[in-house]
């Protein structure tokens, strides 16, 4: 129970305290998994994790709680064979020229958030709304404010439940539908309302003549190795997938990003004089010292062997993405918000298993280049801010739900 309330409210203290205490690896056990889960930060074993077979190591499971909302076809939840062909199917969008097409709305949208900026600013909450609009227009392609607001509301309620901790505790202890007044018969009903509010928007996007500019229109443009294109329920699970992998992850950084330059005047500086290497040296390092998802699990069917270990079936092994990212022997000044390291020639090329906010393997982030793109665009826009931490003390991570979030929201002041 000590370990539960340790990774909720102090997450960042407790992996280090761990870390410090066992070493690489340890073993923690929470009410997160019901197995034990073994967290392994060196680079060596990180890259056995990531090279498990799935056949014996799936990750989908991990996910298997968010099913009724993630739906059969869901990146998330597949493992094998078929993961591997729906990520495929869920690539187009993110090639070169067509991803970079976005970045002008991402700016756009960004911009038109940050002018309303002055005074006390919570980060965090700005940063949730910000995020849930790009997706919105830039991956849902939803156009003009009835259709974006009718969207945001289906999605409210649906994730509102299980963003809710209390809600999500019962939903634990009582594991059946029981009604739309039980937890499961609450969350179901919300999901069947937002589900209609999809399909709609989807038989509204059939029945528009070439397209637009959004990644439901290259998403609508698939077609499987049998020349089939997607279904209507195949099309919302993966914009679901691109909703959970990417709302909570880039607002919890983005609201980091706010936390720390406020913190680094000298940053701030620097961002202002517009060198795009500093601006994407910024970003790597928020992403480094303050990486949103802590861990890569993935549940054992069968023995295996990592950096010497041998780990019984039924166990959970984690690359631990916070550890590695924070090694004092793989980063100097590990603790130190430090975008400048970045600049160096030879940082860039140093070990890949040690900056993994990403993940790796086969089920590196999908939209990894899109979260980078997403956060260039906002910070560049923010590059004119003058940001004062609202507090001297630096904020500490607590958890909100998969990922880690400054506790008091990265609370600003701005001018
Ligand atoms: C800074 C923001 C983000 C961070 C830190 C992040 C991080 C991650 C991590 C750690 C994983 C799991 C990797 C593993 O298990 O090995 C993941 C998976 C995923 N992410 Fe992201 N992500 C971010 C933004 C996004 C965005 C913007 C999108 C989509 C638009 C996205 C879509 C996905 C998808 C679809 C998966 C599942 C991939 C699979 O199972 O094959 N993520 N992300």
């Amino acid at each position: 129970m000590w370990q539960t309330i340790a990774w909720m409210t102090r997450p960042g203290a407790f992996m280090a305290a761990v870390h410090a205490r066992y070493g690489d690896p340890a073993t923690i056990r929470t009410y997160w998994t019901e197995e034990p889960m073994v967290l392994f930060s060196s680079p060596d074993a990180v890259r056995a994790v990531f090279r498990l077979d799935p056949a014996i190591a799936p990750a989908g499971q991990s996910w298997e709680f968010l099913r009724p909302f993630a739906g059969p076809h869901s990146i998330l939840l597949l493992d094998g064979d078929e993961h591997l062909r729906e990520r495929r199917l869920m690539q187009g969008p993110f090639h070169g020229e067509r991803m970079r097409a976005f970045a002008p709305m991402i700016a756009q949208l960004a911009r038109a958030e940050l002018e309303t900026w002055h005074g006390r600013v919570v980060a965090l909450e700005r940063m949730r709304e910000l995020t849930l609009e790009i997706i919105l227009r830039v991956v849902f392609g939803a156009r003009g404010d009835d259709e974006v607001a009718g969207l945001r509301a289906a999605i409210e309620d649906a994730l509102g439940t299980v963003r809710s901790l209390p809600w999500v505790l019962a939903m634990a202890v009582v594991r059946k539908d029981l009604g739309p007044r039980s937890p499961w018969g609450g969350f179901r009903a919300a999901v069947e309302r937002f589900d209609a509010t999809l399909f709609e928007l989807l038989t509204r996007r059939r029945a528009r003549p070439g397209g637009d500019d959004s990644m439901l229109s290259v998403l609508l443009h698939q077609r499987d190795e049998d020349g089939q294109a997607p279904s209507d329920q195949h099309l919302r699970d993966q914009l679901v997938a691109l909703l959970v992998g990417g709302h909570d992850s880039s607002a919890a950084s983005l609201a980091w990003a706010f936390e720390r330059l406020a913190r680094h005047p000298l940053a701030q500086e620097r961002l202002r004089e517009g060198d795009p290497a500093y601006l994407d040296a910024v970003v790597k390092e928020v992403l480094r010292v303050r990486p949103a998802l802590t861990i890569a699990p993935r549940l054992l069917l069968e023995p295996v062997e990592i950096a010497g270990y041998r780990i019984p079936a039924g166990a959970q092994v984690a690359a631990c993405l916070w550890l590695a990212c924070r090694r004092e022997d793989l980063w100097g000044g590990a603790g130190e918000f430090r975008p400048e390291r970045w600049l160096a020639p030879h940082q860039a090329a140093s070990n890949p298993m040690s900056w993994i906010p990403f993940g790796g393997g086969v089920r590196r982030c999908a939209g990894a280049p899109f979260a980078e793109m997403e956060m260039r665009e906002v910070l560049r826009a923010a590059s004119g801010l003058n940001l004062r931490p609202a507090s001297a003390e630096p904020e500490r991570a607590r958890r909100s739900m998969l990922v880690l979030v400054p506790h008091r929201g990265a609370e600003v002041f701005v001018g």
